[in-house]
């Protein structure tokens, strides 16, 4: 059963004391303050400016309000007994124009928040990049310009150097493959660029600049444990028939192997992909082992399954995703498929992997139509969501599989890029006319099993 609260008979303690519970965020989504104290601009709040682009023509100016109020928002991570808060930094907070001066004000405003997290027992956890480009890069070509590996690289290094005396956990990049399909190829999100001459070398550059970045922050900090996230759906063949079998294989390679596979070694799954042949262009000498880092850890974001079926019409791939709604499947707010044993199968994928030396599921979660009734939010759908996974979690990692960590997306209801707020995936409902919060029994359920 996908739906409804299930009598659960698990507990935190059958995944042992070593496993990492947190909640995970993203700077644009949770902050607002665009421009205050010297911020610059980033692709995110010019596209979210721009008509036709964001649902009901919203924007994150204010969000959540976490850049003026995050005490109140670590405070509820404190209160529902969540151990480990994820969170990225502003690119433009830091340097407001991506590259030369940096801001201090930046600086001060992220440890303010570290030292608040840790004061609270609260360990931090930060993504380096969460999609936030500063607007002065894109300019200059963003991610299809190849000297970002060096404006990246040198962000890196102010961030190790600022906040790494007291940061452990380091991820450096958030979803690859959404950030550069969705900006670089389709358009539908910053900086709204399509087709692949955008593309291939937003791909390659991005690749470059994780396995770069990784190796920035292990020179200046030896001891971090560091990661990088990537979004993965299970994705399974419309039928048996060879083409729909061989449709749903390039869909993996192009959405769950696409980066992961350079970074480890293995190359870009060009096999898989001829449409990928032409990143070669981009290559220099030196690429295929500049791509490559030994991560301490894979995060992996997994929210549904995907089913995939042959298409003539689909350029580059002929293959396509059959959407859940024609399904008659359990639907998210966001049309996605509520299918547990998704998250239990790309564990079992990305485990799968040599060079995969830990997994921790960095976000997971779910938005349904929630509503405040006598200043309360009742939210059984997201309850047995997250119990359902969580157990197949649990599953992996009694199968064999090297998943130490579960990070719930997210905190507060926030500002869902395209989608504006009407996507509610937080554990605490936000009323963003006066930013009250109201816990959600989802909220109470995870604190309750978190609780030692
Ligand atoms: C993945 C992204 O990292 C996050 O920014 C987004 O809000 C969630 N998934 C939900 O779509």
């Amino acid at each position: 059963m996908e739906s409804g609260i299930r009598q659960v008979d698990f507990s935190r303690k059958l995944f042992g004391d070593n496993f990492a519970w947190g909640v995970s965020t993203a700077a644009f989504q949770i902050e607002g303050a665009c421009d205050a104290d010297g911020k610059g601009l980033s692709i995110w709040d010019v596209f979210t400016g721009k008509k036709g682009k964001i649902a009901n023509g919203e924007t994150a100016e204010i969000a959540c309000d976490f850049y003026n109020n995050y005490k109140r928002d670590i405070d509820l991570i404190r209160e529902l007994n969540i151990p480990n808060f994820r969170f990225s930094i502003s690119w433009t907070r830091i340097i407001p124009n991506g590259t030369g001066a940096v801001n201090q004000a930046g600086i001060d405003y992220y440890n303010n928040v570290i030292a608040y997290s840790l004061e609270n027992g609260i360990e931090p956890w930060i993504t380096l990049y969460h999609w936030d480009l500063p607007h002065e890069l894109e300019l200059k070509g963003g991610w299809t310009n190849r000297n970002i590996i060096g404006w990246f690289s040198d962000f890196v290094a102010v961030c190790a150097k600022a906040f790494g005396d007291r940061v452990k956990h380091w991820m450096v990049m958030n979803e690859p493959g959404v950030f550069t399909g969705a900006g670089y190829f389709l358009g539908n999100h910053a900086p709204g660029r399509i087709g692949l001459k955008n593309f291939l070398p937003a791909i390659h550059h991005v690749t470059l600049s994780i396995a770069e970045g990784a190796k920035k922050l292990r020179g200046i900090l030896p001891d971090a444990i560091i990661g990088t996230t990537f979004s993965c759906s299970y994705i399974e063949p419309y039928s048996t028939k060879q083409r729909d079998v061989a449709a749903a294989n390039r869909a993996d390679a192009l959405l769950n192997r696409l980066f992961i596979e350079p970074l480890l070694g293995c190359g870009y799954p060009v096999k898989d992909v001829p449409a990928l042949k032409g990143i070669e262009k981009y290559f220099l000498t030196g690429d295929p082992h500049n791509l490559t880092f030994d991560f301490d850890f894979i995060g992996i974001q997994n929210y549904t399954r995907e089913i995939v079926k042959y298409s003539f019409f689909t350029p580059y791939i002929n293959a396509r995703l059959v959407k859940a709604e024609d399904r008659a499947v359990p639907l998210t707010e966001m049309k996605w498929e509520v299918y547990s044993p998704a998250i239990y199968n790309v564990i079992k994928k990305f485990s799968a992997y040599a060079g995969v030396k830990n997994i921790i599921v960095t976000e997971n979660g779910a938005a349904f139509p929630d509503v405040v009734v006598n200043g309360e939010v009742d939210d059984p759908l997201r309850v047995g969501y997250l119990q359902n996974h969580i157990e197949q979690v649990l599953k992996a990692k009694n199968d064999g599989c090297k998943v130490n960590g579960y990070f719930v997306w997210t905190l507060t209801d926030n500002f869902e890029w395209a989608e504006g707020y009407r996507p509610r995936f937080g554990l605490v409902h936000v009323d963003f006319e006066t930013q009250r919060r109201i816990i959600k029994s989802s909220g109470r359920w995870f604190a309750s099993f978190l609780k030692r």
